[in-house]
């Protein structure tokens, strides 16, 4: 024995733990990412046309889509109780067999697209654009949780024990992908499910949940282990929350909304993906073209309605100083098609609701020192429809600057240097996405090693994270609980109860 420490060459250093999940043996021969469809296709393009022609008028632009029947409290019940006394034949069934009901879960989401895109548009005002790589995305969870759930039998020295209750609660501004990712993370984990879609997005929970139904029924396997619960956010709600018989609470939504679970069970296990205001700084060594399309896209795309989008470009030195990139960007932002998704040339969509509260007042209202270099209009009768606008003057610490809005506004903050930049970014209470457009090493490295956001992208948008290359979820206020990552090599761990056992060998 020598006095220098031991290299235990067992133990992965960062790179290596990377290229330890690259060299997966599953990771190569099974996952790969589907595709979104080629718009440039003509057959696609016929295809979209028809998804359109599809769409029903009656909801387009009014608030007529919430018909769904609300469970009642026996039925609630009954629905809790069905989910807790399917579960021990589901987690028997091993994760050989729950990952072929993952993996036909894959094809019948695939062959329902077109019908998925259509319910995404009409009920939550989702462009076709928009909606495609939802599907995509959904089809991927399936795939690569399904790859998941069997590695979870294989672990060296730990093993899973499945719980018997997940109770889903997703968002409405992703209706397709997160409740299919939710609840098919907790499936793939051994977990029966009840899922409350939100309300806003009932007829997506419901499309997608006859999707999951169907793969189920292909694999011969009992449909009791998903049930679906169509609950109004008050007292039932709660009711859903708060049961003792909830092992995991799978949410996405706002960072008070976690809160309030909490306060309802303080003891709940909670895996939430919560709120976030993210922005891209763009420096002088930037591509300026690349750094206007992924600002405008991460901006306004879904009308600004994602946990990921960019609120806030902050501009570096010269980049502020001059007109070249607020000309470019304003002229994009000028030239965005703003309709409802019954459109095909519609890139911006409407807002969910007619705006209120902080919505209304930041499509509205300038605070001391901002002017509007593009001012917010409202283009349609029931309120929901606004043109992107754009302020400039956005101050670090404003209220602007600190707080999450959801809608279709974009700020301009301009400082002197990347250090100021990154302090800006860094200065919100969330850490979800964040975003460096610079071809220079020396500043990605700068950027890379102090930005305090779960999901950094340079030199891309911001938005639109992919399945087990970028896997989503934030620090600080945007992630509650577990805060693993969605769409991630670990997000199963957290679904689960662990027992250890004696490693082989
Ligand atoms: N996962 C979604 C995105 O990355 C929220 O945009």
């Amino acid at each position: 024995e020598t006095s220098l420490a031991h290299v235990d060459e067992t133990v992965p250093e960062p790179n290596r733990l990377q290229n330890r999940l690259v060299d997966n043996p599953h990771e190569h021969t099974q996952f790969a990412n589907t595709p979104d469809t080629d718009p440039a296709l003509p057959g696609n393009r016929e295809w979209a046309r028809q998804i359109i022609a599809a769409i029903p008028q009656s909801t387009l632009g009014v608030d007529t889509v919430r018909k769904h029947t609300i469970t009642d409290a026996k039925t609630l019940e009954a629905t809790l109780a069905t989910a807790v006394d399917a579960a021990p034949a589901w987690a028997a069934l091993g994760g050989e067999k729950r990952a072929s009901v993952l993996r036909a879960a894959a094809v019948e989401l695939e062959k329902r697209r077109a019908q998925l895109i259509e319910v995404a548009a009409s009920e939550c005002g989702k462009t076709i654009e928009q909606a495609d790589p939802e599907i995509s995305e959904a089809i991927d969870f399936a795939n690569y949780y399904a790859q998941l759930a069997q590695d979870l039998d294989t672990l060296d020295g730990a093993r899973a024990i499945p719980v018997k209750l997940t109770v889903v609660t997703p968002p409405w501004n992703f209706p397709i992908a997160i409740p299919a990712g939710s609840t098919l993370a907790a499936l793939a984990a051994g977990s029966s499910v009840v899922i409350k879609p939100a309300t806003q997005a009932s007829r997506c929970g419901s499309v997608m949940v006859e999707a999951l139904w169907a793969a189920l029924d292909s694999v011969g396997v009992s449909r009791d282990v998903l049930q679906l619960a169509h609950v109004s956010e008050g007292e039932l709600g709660q009711v859903l929350v708060s049961d003792p018989r909830v092992d995991r609470l799978i949410l996405t939504g706002a960072f008070e909304t976690a809160e309030l679970f909490q306060s309802f069970r303080p003891d709940l296990q909670l895996l939430a993906e919560t709120s976030g205001k993210n922005s891209i700084i763009v420096t002088p060594h930037a591509d300026l073209d690349l750094a206007v399309k992924d600002v405008v896209n991460s901006a306004f795309g879904h009308a600004g309605q994602k946990c990921s989008a960019a609120s806030l470009v902050i501009l570096v030195g010269s980049v502020g100083r001059s007109q070249r990139f607020r000309n470019q960007l304003l002229d994009a932002v000028s030239g965005l098609k703003v309709a409802f998704p019954d459109d095909p040339t519609a890139q911006v969509g409407p807002v969910i609701e007619a705006p209120e509260g902080k919505l209304k007042h930041v499509l509205t209202q300038l605070e001391p020192g901002e002017s509007w270099a593009i001012e917010p209009r409202l283009l349609s009768e029931d309120g929901r429809l606004w043109s992107p606008g754009v302020k400039t003057g956005v101050t670090p610490g404003s209220e602007y600057h600190l707080t999450e809005y959801f809608g279709p506004v974009l700020g301009i903050m301009v400082v002197d240097s990347l250090e100021q930049a990154i302090a800006a970014q860094n200065a919100t209470d969330y850490g979800l996405t964040a975003g460096l457009h610079s071809l220079d090493p020396a500043e990605i490295a700068q950027w890379t090693s102090s930005v305090e956001a779960g999901n950094l992208y340079v030199n891309r948008g911001i938005t639109g994270a992919i399945v087990r290359r970028q896997p989503f979820g934030g620090w600080k206020r945007s992630a509650v609980g577990a805060g693993t990552k969605a769409g991630g090599p670990n997000y199963l761990f957290g679904l689960t109860d662990w027992e250890s056992v004696p490693a082989a060998g």
